[in-house]
């Protein structure tokens, strides 16, 4: 969808290319993530694809097209662009921040209110925002007005510079989610610009790590990357904790859980033995039919029947679809030492630390 081919860019009076000699092709639904430290030329980057920046050298090609022979006009009518710091226009009100592009577009008036109610239901804005102004808005209400104004006009390819770079560790997350969430409805090809890693990682099918002077350390995806970093750069800039972020990568459902400790409420006490022999555990877990129910100690069973226990809760249960981070977070937080795996009530198993940590071993 994108080919950005042998691209230079040497800004004038600059000695050192701002971009150097960068080359990277990006599928159409794709989203890359372009992540490196500040002044690598991850903005230049953007800008040269939709052409607010034109190249000393090389090509780009979007859908196709060299990027130099169409109008710039009409090549940013399918490229959404959402701008480092946001930039909403402040005397316009969200309602027409929104409806800027359909509007250049010529638009009919009534396609352009639909269109504004519908994006901003998409990006999780009250209506009630529509006519009051920039100012008014919270900074992550303010980015999301910045990405309703990039979809505006449906295009295919949406460049995003640091979209989520101004609110707090707290909105960000949620702003990851929700844009993840709404990215597996549109399926739009992007090419998303951060310097922070762990955003990167969250957010890219592949990752493009680039030094100063816009050279291109290494395209992968975020499991590649992190399991092989290609030099010193690229393992210096993903920074400690590899092996967490792996795990972060993962879902539970990859691994194979064990059964584990377990008796049903009808095996009785002989069957809670056994259970707990077998594991060598001084606990063990309770289920009805496939229902979970919580885990008793050896001790609790001496005293009557198993239906009569009261078992404690386990301190999380995790469903298919938790990190195996948060897996190895329950391991190292219970003396079970085991982490717990439920799916709408169902037990599905636990796995322990050999488990976990077999997954990223070296
Ligand atoms: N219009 C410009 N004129 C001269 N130098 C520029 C211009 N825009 C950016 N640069 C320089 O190019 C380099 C890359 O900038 P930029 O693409 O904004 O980096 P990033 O977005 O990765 O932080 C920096 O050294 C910056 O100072
Ligand atoms: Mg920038």
């Amino acid at each position: 969808m994108i080919s950005v081919v042998d691209v230079t860019k040497v800004f004038p009076g600059m000695e050192h290319p701002a971009v150097g000699g960068l080359s990277l092709d990006i599928d159409q639904g794709e989203f890359v993530v372009l992540v490196g430290p500040s002044g690598c030329g991850k903005t230049t980057t953007l800008k040269m694809i939709n052409r607010i920046i034109e190249p000393t050298s090389g090509e780009i090609w979007v859908d196709g097209v060299a990027a130099t022979d169409v109008p710039a006009h009409d090549l940013r009518r399918g490229i959404g662009y959402v701008i480092q710091q946001i930039g909403l226009f402040p005397h316009r009100t969200i309602a027409e921040n929104i409806a800027t592009v359909p509007q250049l577009l010529g638009w009919a008036k009534d396609d352009i209110e639909s269109r504004v109610h519908d994006l901003v239901g998409r990006v999780g804005l009250d209506p009630a925002m529509l006519p009051r102004y920039p100012s008014e808005l919270s900074g992550g209400q303010q980015q999301r007005v910045g990405v309703a104004r990039a979809l505006a006009a449906d295009p295919p390819v949406l460049l995003m510079d640091e979209p989520f770079g101004a609110v707090d560790p707290v909105v960000r997350a949620q702003l990851q989610e929700e844009f993840l969430r709404l990215q597996e409805e549109l399926a739009k090809t992007v090419v998303f610009v951060t310097h922070d890693i762990d955003e990167a990682l969250r957010m890219g099918d592949r990752i493009a790590i680039l030094n100063v002077g816009g050279v291109l350390e290494q395209f992968d995806t975020p499991e590649e990357i992190l399991a092989s970093p290609a030099n010193d750069f690229v393992a210096d800039f993903i920074g400690g904790e590899r092996g967490l972020k792996r795990l972060g990568l993962r879902a539970v459902s990859s691994i194979d859980l064990v059964r584990g400790p377990v008796v049903d409420l009808s095996d009785g006490k002989i069957g809670a033995e056994k259970a707990m022999a077998e594991y060598g555990t001084d606990w063990v877990v309770l289920l009805d039919g496939d229902k979970l129910l919580g885990w008793v100690w050896d001790n609790d069973i001496d005293q009557g029947s198993l239906s009569d226990l009261e078992p404690h809760d386990f301190w999380v249960e995790l469903g298919p679809e938790s990190s195996l981070r948060s897996a190895l977070n329950a391991v190292v937080m219970t003396r079970s030492r085991v982490a717990v795996v439920v799916e709408n009530g169902v037990y599905q198993g636990m796995a322990g630390l050999d488990t976990i940590a077999g997954e990223v071993e070296q």
